[in-house]
């Protein structure tokens, strides 16, 4: 990922393999000054909702919940105005309640304090309870067209093996921190391969490409005959994919 053409690769692999595995949350880009405030802040909590459900639980099982959820609470006014009860009988079957619950009372803090408009920054996106860098880097630049990585274990192996870092991925602070200001470069450097305005779709595409690559094709045995990025892949060249052992591949 070194160099845009491997970057091009990638945007252009996943624009193919998201138009063959569509997901209801995933909407074509529409720069946010274009957008009412209320459609923006729609799209922001569409997405905040399904990148939680996500963190848990497989695409195809999440597109189930997050239809249902969104059916019965269209806008974040809606959440905030329901049960903690509804709330966790919706999420039954996800696991992990912990989650639902803080969505919940994020919700109805979002809705008494924040005129219930999801705000379009990393860092004021973190102040809202429950919200990591993860999910704020999602809803930042899949919404916001923001210049902000997104990071989560996929992404971690995928990058991993690209730089060809070999550490503990899942465990190592500084292995992952190192990764994320990785991340972070190289979705700054794919908006620059672009026009360079921000916002634009790029980040988010880039962001939800590494993460597609990560579940599809870059898995713990990875699949590297239909990998668009092999070229620039560590692992790859080196022959650290197909050696095997080592956290690289895990
Ligand atoms: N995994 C979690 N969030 C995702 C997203 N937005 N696209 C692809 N895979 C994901």
């Amino acid at each position: 990922l070194t160099s845009p053409s491997s970057r091009t690769s990638l945007l252009t692999w996943f624009d193919a393999t998201s138009t063959a595995r569509s997901m209801p949350w995933r909407q074509p880009f529409s720069p946010p000054a274009t957008l009412s405030p209320s459609a923006l802040s729609q799209r922001a909590y569409q997405v905040w909702i399904s990148e939680v459900m996500l963190q848990q639980t497989r695409v195809a099982v999440v597109i189930g919940y997050w239809t249902r959820w969104m059916a019965r609470w269209p806008a974040i006014s809606d959440l905030a105005a329901a049960s903690e009860e509804e709330v966790l009988g919706m999420w039954q079957g996800l696991g992990y309640y912990s989650r639902a619950r803080r969505v919940w009372q994020a919700a109805r803090l979002v809705c008494e304090q924040m005129g219930a408009m999801l705000p379009g920054e990393v860092g004021a996106l973190m102040r809202v309870p429950g919200v990591g860098r993860y999910t704020a880097g999602a809803v930042a630049s899949i919404v916001f067209g923001v210049a902000a990585p997104v990071v989560d274990g996929n992404v971690l192996r995928v990058l991993s093996r690209q730089m060809g870092v070999l550490g503990d991925v899942k465990g190592d602070k500084a292995v992952i921190e190192r990764l994320w200001d990785t991340a972070e470069q190289l979705v700054k450097a794919v908006a620059g391969d672009g026009d360079g305005e921000e916002p634009s779709d790029r980040p988010g595409r880039w962001g939800q490409a590494l993460m597609e690559l990560g579940s599809t094709v870059c898995t713990p045995k990875p699949n590297c005959a239909a990998c668009p990025i092999t070229e620039t892949c560590k692992a790859y060249t080196e022959g650290l994919a197909l050696a095997g052992g080592g956290s690289c591949i895990e």
